[in-house]
């Protein structure tokens, strides 16, 4: 996952320093962001499945999930309501307003204070939703948790990029959508155990546990030290030196310290990223940058994690295997993710890409041709046990090929593409379009599952198809490259090449170290 600014020091260059307890520190700050994140996809699927929460916000549904209006033989529309999805996807709308508030303050008071604001507010936003006694409330505290998520997406990512020795910068990077996917299976095993709690509270402990994580990324805000690289943006560089020491676990800080000083005053020179990246020659860039956040949410993975039991329950499985099925596929996930931090450096982006790409097609279709001949076009019937349980490994495929491709390139990709001129401005276009295609899919997933029936899942696979062939010829590899020299990579491109100017990769050089 990333924020709406990266920083990058040193293409290629080696300091002195190590991992000292202070990375170590913001490591465990970074995962309680990721896990925040995670949490927050994770919960709402098994929290909307459960009855008690449906009959007390939500009766209209309740009741068609009991059959007992007139559509109740069709399946594919029982949990189809505005305002249930808005329930889940009214997060990620405040998420994308608060991350361009957050860029700002993250800029102008340092990353730790957005960190701070990121866990306050989401823990007021965690504890009203727990305690929420009607829907108004309930949506308002979602959009509380909207706001956390936006600032600690946009800070926590700038915040390790610039505490992290270069060496581990990148490991740290998909290390995010590691605690993110931690957080979707820790919040798939809570709601397996909430929705066996008699007496009907088991949701406001499932929504209410947030709590914790915001808990510990509030505490971490307030104790950790800000970055040297944010002291010296604020006109402090001798502090920052101190603390460049201190985080490095060295007296010889001096060359790296120089060249965020250097880099600090390049950005500052850039006056305008915004301009700058819509000029022709950052035109690769800006269609990646737009593009892969897009397809990510495209190939459908949101509906899984955010709707994973309420698909199940659609498909017919019980309460208790809906859960145990969000349980299952949110540990692929994290697995997965796991694979892919792996091999990454070793197999490359494109060669990941294809093959996440080829079998997510092929787990769709097969997941939408079941369905088809099982409930066809009226959405009425059932699956036995034994197709039921082919559905949840194609699913699980699915979620796999997700999880080692799109899932963390999707974040990791756009923040090595760009130069240091539009980096900034290419991860903030980065985060937006993401946030905007969830909330999008978020919202419209139920209603288009009722009226696109079995083909929702031929739609994906169509989308997959789209970007696996974009991916194939449109995507330069960008494994073991340093990203200063990225320029190169676009030069060399057979398609791309033409935008760039050739004193962009002669020149290259003149931006070895820089932050943004
Ligand atoms: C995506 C999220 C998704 C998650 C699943 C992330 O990369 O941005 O939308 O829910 O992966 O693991």
């Amino acid at each position: 996952m990333a924020g709406g600014g990266i920083s990058v020091q040193g293409g290629g260059r080696n300091y002195e320093g190590g991992v000292t307890v202070f990375v170590v520190f913001a490591c465990v700050a970074a995962a309680t962001g990721g896990l925040l994140f995670g949490y927050d996809i994770g919960i709402s699927g098994g929290v909307t499945s459960m009855e008690s929460f449906l009959s007390k916000f939500f009766p209209s549904v309740y009741h068609k999930m009991k059959n007992e209006t007139a559509d109740h033989q069709n399946q594919y529309c029982k949990f189809d309501s505005q305002l249930l999805t808005l329930f889940t996807s009214s997060l990620y709308i405040a998420a994308l307003v608060a991350s361009f508030f957050a860029s700002s303050v993250t800029r102008r008071f340092g990353r730790k204070i957005s960190m701070l604001v990121a866990g306050l507010v989401f823990f007021i936003g965690s504890i009203l939703n727990g305690i929420a006694s009607n829907i108004i409330i309930l949506i308002i505290s979602r959009l509380l948790l909207g706001v956390g998520v936006g600032f600690a997406n946009q800070s926590v990512p700038v915040y390790l990029a610039e505490m992290a020795p270069t060496k581990i910068r990148g490991a740290l990077n998909m290390g995010f959508q590691m605690a993110i996917t931690i957080g979707i299976l820790v919040a798939g095993l809570v709601n397996f155990g909430t929705a066996k709690i008699k007496g009907g509270y088991g949701w406001r402990i499932s929504l209410a546990l947030a709590a914790i994580p915001a808990l510990i990324m509030t505490v971490s805000a307030i104790f950790l030290p800000d970055t040297p690289n944010s002291m010296v943006e604020r006109g402090h560089p001798e502090k920052a030196r101190k603390m460049l020491q201190k985080i490095r676990g060295t007296d010889n800080v001096n060359d790296e310290f120089q060249d965020l000083v250097d880099a600090t005053e390049a950005a500052h020179k850039v006056e305008n990223q915004w301009g700058n990246i819509m000029q022709p020659r950052y035109r690769p860039q800006l269609i990646i940058c737009v593009l892969i956040p897009f397809f990510q949410q495209l190939t459908g993975i949101n509906v899984i994690m955010f709707y994973a039991p309420v698909l199940f329950k659609t498909l017919g499985f019980g309460d208790e295997a809906s859960l145990m099925s969000a349980v299952i596929t949110g540990g692929v996930n994290v697995v997965c993710t796991a694979v892919s931090m792996a091999v990454v450096d070793k197999f490359g982006r494109k060669a990941l890409f294809l093959e996440g790409g080829l079998q997510m097609i092929l787990c769709q279709i097969a997941v939408g041709v079941m369905i088809a001949l099982q409930f066809g076009l009226s959405g009425q019937g059932t699956f036995t046990n034994a197709e039921a349980n082919w559905v949840l490994v194609f699913i699980c495929g699915y979620v796999a090929a997700f999880a080692w491709s799109w899932g963390p390139l999707g974040w990791l990709v756009p923040s090595e593409i760009c130069p240091l001129e539009i980096r900034s401005a290419g991860q903030a276009i980065n985060v937006s379009v993401n946030m905007f295609f969830t909330f999008l899919i978020g919202q419209g997933f139920l209603t288009m599952l009722c009226h696109l029936k079995f083909g929702l899942f031929f739609f994906f696979a169509g989308w997959v198809t789209v970007m696996t062939i974009f991916v194939a010829f449109f995507l330069p590899e960008t494994k073991n490259v340093p990203i200063e020299e990225m320029n190169r990579v676009w030069k060399a491109h057979w398609f791309w090449g033409k935008y760039i100017p050739d004193e962009a990769v002669i020149g290259h050089d003149k931006h070895d170290k820089a932050v943004v």
